[in-house]
C-alpha cells in the first residue's frame, strides 16, 4: 500500500506530533486515531454512560460523526473538540473504550477507508499491526518511560497547568499496560515495523532518520 505511513507506539512517544509534522512535509492527510478513541470517550462521558456498558460505549462511537480538518482539529457532529479530548476525564476513561472489540471494529473500518480515499501518515497502537499491515512505511516509535513523562510534564506545565510528575508517571504506566495488555489489538511492534527509541533525540532527528528511510525504501 502506497501513500500510506503507519506509526504505532506507547503514549507521549511523541508519534502525534511527529506524524502532524511529517504530513504537513509531504502534503499527506495526518490521522491522529487516539483522538478518535478520544472522542468516543468524551461523547460516552457527556452522556453520562458507564464505562462496563460496553454496549451503550459501541452504540455511541456508531453514531458519532467524527470529522478531522486540515490543521488536525477534531470535531463530533461539526463541534471542535481538540482541546476537550486531552482533559484528565478523558485520559482516565480512554484505555476502557479503546478495549471494547466492537468500538475497535467501528473506529478501524473508518480509518481503513480513509487510508483508502488519502495520502496518509497515521498514527495509533495497532495501525502497523491490524489497520494498514500492508503500509509500504511502518514505524514503532517509543522512548523510556521517564522521558515519555517528562515531555508531558512540560508540555502541561507550558499550558500553564498543575501536574505533579509522579502522577504523569504513574498514569502512562497505567495505560501502557492496558494498551499492551489488552485482548484485541494489544499495543505491540509489528515484526517489519522500524524500531525508532526517541529518548535521546529531538522532534526533527527523529523527522530526519524517518525520511532517510522512506526516501531509502523509494
Ligand atoms: O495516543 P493517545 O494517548 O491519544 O491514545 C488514547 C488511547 O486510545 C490510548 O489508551 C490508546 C488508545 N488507542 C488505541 O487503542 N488504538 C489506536 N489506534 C490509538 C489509540
Amino acid at each position: 500500500m502506497n501513500d500510506v505511513i503507519a506509526i504505532d507506539g506507547p503514549g507521549g512517544a511523541g508519534k502525534s506530533t511527529i506524524a502532524g509534522l511529517l504530513a504537513e512535509e509531504l502534503g499527506y492527510l495526518h490521522l491522529d486515531t487516539g483522538a478518535m478513541y478520544r472522542a468516543v470517550t468524551l461523547a460516552a462521558l457527556e452522556k453520562n454512560i458507564g464505562f462496563n456498558d460496553n454496549e451503550a460505549l459501541t452504540k455511541v462511537a456508531e453514531n458519532l460523526n467524527i470529522d478531522f480538518n486540515q490543521k488536525g482539529e477534531i470535531f463530533i457532529d461539526g463541534r471542535n473538540v481538540s482541546q476537550e479530548i486531552r482533559s484528565q476525564e478523558v485520559n482516565a476513561h480512554v484505555s476502557e473504550t479503546a478495549a471494547i472489540k466492537e468500538v475497535r471494529e467501528i473506529m478501524v473500518k473508518k480509518q481503513k477507508k480513509i487510508a483508502e480515499e488519502n495520502k496518509v501518515v497515521m498514527d495509533g497502537r495497532d495501525i502497523t499491526t491490524v489497520v494498514l499491515p500492508d503500509a509500504e512505511y511502518k514505524f514503532y516509535l517509543t522512548a523510556s518511560l521517564e522521558e515519555r513523562a517528562k515531555r508531558r510534564y512540560d508540555e502541561m506545565k507550558a499550558k500553564n497547568i498543575e501536574v505533579d510528575i509522579k502522577g504523569i508517571k504513574k498514569n502512562i504506566k497505567n495505560r501502557d499496560q492496558k494498551d499492551s495488555q489488552r485482548a484485541y489489538s494489544p499495543l505491540k511492534k509489528a515484526d517489519d515495523a522500524v524500531l525508532i527509541d526517541s529518548t535521546n533525540l529531538s522532534i526533527e532527528e527523529v523527522i530526519k532518520k524517518i525520511k532517510e528511510i522512506i526516501q531509502h525504501k523509494s
